[in-house]
């Protein structure tokens, strides 16, 4: 399989020239997907063993540091590990693993106890008990996710046509009504749950956020804000501004991950063409401005590149995003195009330099969380962690069909 499509893709030229020395190169027939998911599951038992309890889960490794930093159950981030565990269940089939899934996802039912306050349900529910819903049919799980869809459907605004993703900023930031590009992916949770017994309303709410921000936190030229900004009067959209990356005009690297992802996965969910070509565009734009290494600087609009920390996290996001978006690419050139970029950036982060061994409990180093606050820059990430692994187990898939 791999020589035909790199005869294929050598075909292509024009922008692909850039990408030859990754598909090219003798070193890359040492890339081996399965190694690399055992090299992940090995890691997770490992770590697994070493948690006391289950409502306190690993966030972010410091380079100095060798273990997990962990967050309570509301933090933002707190469904990736137990999301990992069940990926690595699913792929080793290993009950002890299925244990330790069970026993960190439970507690994250209480999430539901405070009144929703943000955006992030679907990242903290969809990742974790979505995946143990899908693996398990679990009816608890199912109720959860549910009653979960229904409380993110609250902070949408029909007259803007977008989710408010983070209610404290509207004094905070004078930002009235406000949006961020990571919401696209809490979009999965509404289609999810109005296929799933909950109301058609969900699915219209989804569709007319992803709409709404085709129109406004993505540029003309395809990058990205990182946050749009509506009046709640009349809901028109008043600017585009950053919260994580460089500056309001820049392009924060993993908000065009967010982006590439969440289009590709709307288009699972609706097959509606222009969610898929927005896709495209997205994903066309990344590959314009990726570095030599394909691994994004932090924000491609820092002026300290090459100095500048690079985000791991962005590139384990944007190859699981390309893996499912080529699956959908009619054109052979096209989709062939989208899955080296991917195996670019998985052989990228699984080399020495991105992997981090013995080094730490993490899958990967060299990711950044928030640059602006001066916090997990250069780190190693969980979400990062959690999207390298979904992109070995989507690229795994892709190449067992040949
Ligand atoms: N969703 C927050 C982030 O990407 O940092």
């Amino acid at each position: 399989m791999k020589r035909n499509l790199l005869i294929q893709f050598l075909g292509i030229g024009g922008i692909l020239g850039l990408l030859v020395s990754c598909v090219t190169k003798k070193d890359n027939e040492e890339f081996n997907v399965n190694n690399m998911i055992e090299y992940c599951v090995d890691k997770t038992r490992s770590t697994m063993l070493t948690l006391d309890d289950a409502d306190s889960l690993p966030r972010n490794i410091y380079l100095y540091q060798k273990n997990w930093n962990k967050v309570g159950i509301h933090d933002w981030t707190s469904g990736f590990w137990p999301g990992i565990l069940w990926y690595a269940y699913e792929v080793s089939g290993d009950t002890s693993i299925l244990t330790q899934a069970k026993r960190f996802t439970n507690p994250l039912q209480d999430i539901l106890d405070v009144p929703v306050d943000n955006h992030d349900l679907g990242f903290m529910l969809f990742c974790s008990m979505g995946n143990g819903e899908r693996l398990t049919k679990s009816i608890e799980y199912k109720k959860t996710l549910l009653v979960a869809a229904d409380s993110l459907a609250t902070l949408f605004n029909p007259k803007v046509g977008t989710i408010l993703s983070w209610p404290a900023m509207r004094e905070k930031m004078n930002w009235p009504h406000n949006t961020i590009i990571d919401n696209m992916i809490n979009l999965e949770l509404l289609f999810w749950a109005s296929k799933n017994g909950g109301s058609q309303s969900l699915y219209d709410i989804a569709v007319r956020h992803a709409e709404t921000c085709m129109h406004t936190l993505i540029r003309p030229d395809y990058t990205t804000y990182h946050v749009a900004v509506f009046d709640t009067i009349d809901g028109h959209f008043i600017k585009g501004v950053t919260h994580q990356g460089y500056s309001d005009d820049s392009q924060w690297a993993r908000g065009q991950g967010w982006a590439i992802y969440g289009y590709t996965m709307v288009y699972r969910e609706t097959k509606d063409k222009k969610f898929l070509d927005t896709a495209i565009n997205l994903a066309d734009k990344f590959i314009q401005m990726m570095p030599q290494d394909k691994v994004p600087y932090w924000d491609f609009n820092d002026p300290s590149i090459p100095n500048a920390p690079k985000d791991a996290s962005a590139a384990a996001i944007i190859a699981s995003g390309l893996l499912e978006m080529a699956s959908y690419v009619k054109d052979e050139n096209s989709k062939i195009k989208y899955q080296e970029v991917a195996l670019c950036l998985l052989k990228e982060l699984s080399s020495d330099k991105y992997l981090s061994g013995n080094k730490n409990q993490a899958f990967l180093l060299h990711s950044t969380g928030h640059w602006p606050k001066r916090t997990e820059i250069d780190a190693s990430i969980i979400y990062a962690d959690y999207y390298y692994f979904e992109a070995l187990l989507r690229y795994k898939n892709l190449t067992s069909r040949f």
